[in-house]
């Protein structure tokens, strides 16, 4: 408490001198280490990522496009069809990409200061890979020892983290021996490594079998109780399980922010089912958005999202998070007669 004090003492004490000392000061390498400290201690206060305003291009492509957002603690979804930006933005809140316009700070560090941001962010990205001929417990010691990690600090966090991720009895298999659920499990350990206050996790489900999905899915949000966790995906049960905070991209922009509920109440009253026989599926497609439909025999019954109660006989129904994420799209002018 008496270190915190003083390093406020500090922080306040900066604002006042002229900026040639402030340059002095900041050279001298104590002070920078107690600026430093300060900021990660901040962080306590300041737990949050504000994105605002960003641009991002590939070459000419503009795949973020004024990009404004805000996350706090706990689990963030950041649900979107393929190409939506999910990835870039992931890549550009981990510092493995640079934005053309726009700020970003990560728990109140502007994201140029790439080193201190790393220092509190770990990231599995979509395409996560190890040595394949390396163990488990290889791999992550191996890692530590890539990030100059102290050896007992290593050694305490790899077993600590083989235990949390549930490998500590596959510690010695090795990587091309897991199975998918396994994987990300490891890549979330490493992504554990550092402890870091944000964890970026981009599409880690697709792939998994259900019970690899579920138990992964219960991993983040344990994971999630002590830091921010953003996770991308195009699969909305991921969402529907486990956040409660999302936005959702799409061609490169924020389309929608808010909590699950708020996407459920928007589409209510929008949803509908219809029997009908199957030979009018058809013109039922091309009058309406369709979300789900049961065939038997010679009748369906076809989900439909649509602004006003259709004249046929339609029941209004209650919309599930599937529905919401269809009519939010649809609402907000995007094409979805392809399906997404
Ligand atoms: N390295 C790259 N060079 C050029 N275009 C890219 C590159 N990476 C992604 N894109 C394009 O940027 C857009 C967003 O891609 P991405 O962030 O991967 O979306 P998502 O993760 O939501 O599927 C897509 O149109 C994609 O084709
Ligand atoms: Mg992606």
């Amino acid at each position: 408490m008496a270190v915190k004090l003083q390093l406020n003492l500090y922080a306040k004490k900066f604002q006042k001198v002229d900026k040639k000392l402030k340059n002095m000061i900041y050279h001298s390498s104590i002070v920078r280490k107690a600026m430093l400290i300060f900021l990660k201690g901040s962080c306590i206060m300041v737990n949050k990522i504000e994105i605002s305003h960003v641009d991002k291009f590939y070459g000419r492509k503009k795949a973020l496009k004024d990009v404004t957002l805000t996350i706090n603690q706990g689990m963030f979804g950041l649900l979107g069809r393929n190409g939506a930006g999910k990835t870039t933005l992931m890549k550009c809140l981990a510092t493995l990409h640079t934005i053309q316009n726009g700020s970003i700070k990560i728990c109140g560090i502007p994201i140029k200061n790439a080193k201190e941001i790393r220092s509190i962010t770990g990231y599995l990205p979509q395409d996560f890979s190890m040595y394949p001929t390396m163990t488990v417990q290889e791999s992550l010691d191996y890692l530590g020892l890539l990030s100059e990690m102290e050896n007992s600090l290593r050694k305490k966090r790899v077993e600590m983290l083989l235990k949390r991720v549930n490998l500590t009895e596959h510690r010695n298999k090795k990587i091309k021996a897991l199975s998918g659920g396994m994987k990300r499990r490891l890549g979330i350990a490493q992504a554990l490594l550092h402890d870091p206050k944000v964890l970026i996790v981009d599409e880690p489900t697709a792939g998994l079998d259900p019970e690899e999905r579920i138990r992964f899915r219960n991993l983040l949000c344990e994971v999630a109780e002590e830091r921010i966790v953003i996770l991308s995906t195009h699969i909305v049960g991921d969402i529907e399980a486990t956040c409660e905070d999302i936005a959702i991209m799409n061609n490169g922009k924020i389309l929608w922010q808010g909590t699950v509920s708020n996407l459920l109440e928007n589409a209510y009253g929008k949803v509908f089912t219809i029997n009908v026989d199957k030979k009018y599926l058809a013109e039922i497609k091309k009058q309406f958005i369709v979300t789900g439909m049961l065939v038997q025999n010679e009748y369906a019954t076809v989900r439909i999202i649509s602004e006003n109660q259709p004249e046929i006989g339609a029941n209004l129904t209650e919309p599930n998070l599937e529905d919401a994420y269809m009519y939010c799209l649809y609402s907000n002018g995007c094409d979805i007669s392809g399906g997404v």
